[in-house]
């Protein structure tokens, strides 16, 4: 395995590549509502990604059809956008995005709620994301990454939520799978050491059931085998020497 450390110019180029996607995640925040298809999501994602100049990097990755993955309910990842698979009131919809900018790629998600949600699902998408930042910490010069894989875990553990175990989290830049791997459940080894100049695609997936997930038929779509809700949360993130960058989110 071998992890890369950019350069100073790769990382001003993956900083734009960051910063060009929260601008589009930022759109399709505002554009998710009720009586809108998962192909309108599709649609307007690519628009704004090649608006900025940019590449969508999913769109025939591995042959995936569409530029953003957008992810229902019991969807966990890898949903595919369909113009008859209209967005209701009460649900929620895990979006994500990645784009290449001059050979830069970045990654991000989040998960939106669709008009009014419950309790329960508000919950599992707050619980998402911070543990996210709960994992950052450890997103450090001199820490090894699987620290950042316990804190994630230890962090949904208290929600009695499911840390799903069959997708992770990457490394990134000249494409958007590098070394290492970064899972979100504990391991029994502590993983590489971190240095300056990585940069990392950290992505909790996150069931309010079970973790245990199951492909469809179409090969790509992850659901809980349960049911139940799940929730993504992931931002391209860079090793520094003192606090992490956060490439992909710099307001909540
Ligand atoms: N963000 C995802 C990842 O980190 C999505 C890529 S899968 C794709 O791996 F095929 F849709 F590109
Ligand atoms: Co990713």
């Amino acid at each position: 395995m071998s992890v890369s450390i950019k350069s100073a110019r790769e990382i001003e180029y993956m900083r734009i590549a960051g910063r060009l996607l929260e601008e589009v995640h930022d759109e399709l925040a505002a554009f998710v509502r009720p009586g809108i298809s998962t192909l309108d999501i599709d649609r307007y994602g690519e628009k704004l990604i090649r608006d900025r100049g940019c590449i969508p990097n999913f769109l025939h990755y591995n042959g995936y059809p569409a530029s953003i993955c957008v992810s229902v309910n019991d969807e966990v990842v890898h949903g595919i956008p369909h113009k008859k698979r209209i967005l209701k009131e009460g649900d929620i919809v895990s979006l994500d995005a990645g784009l290449i900018y001059k050979g830069y790629h970045s990654d991000a998600a989040r998960t939106h709620g669709v008009g009014r949600i419950s309790e329960e699902a508000r919950q599992l998408i707050a619980a998402t994301k911070q543990s996210f930042f709960e994992g950052l910490k450890f997103a450090r010069a001199g820490r090894h990454l699987h620290e950042i894989s316990a804190a994630i875990n230890d962090y949904i553990d208290t929600f009695g939520y499911g840390v799903v175990q069959d997708l992770v989290g990457h490394g990134i830049g000249e494409h958007l799978h590098e070394d290492p791997q970064i899972p979100n459940f504990r391991q029994k080894r502590r993983g590489i050491k971190l240095l300056p100049g990585m940069t990392l695609a950290i992505e909790p997936m996150i069931n309010a059931g079970g973790w245990q997930v199951v492909w469809l038929d179409d090969d790509w779509t992850v659901v809980t085998e349960d049911g139940s809700l799940s929730a993504h949360y992931e931002n391209t993130v860079l090793i520094t020497n003192g606090e992490p960058e956060l490439l992909t989110c710099s307001h909540d």
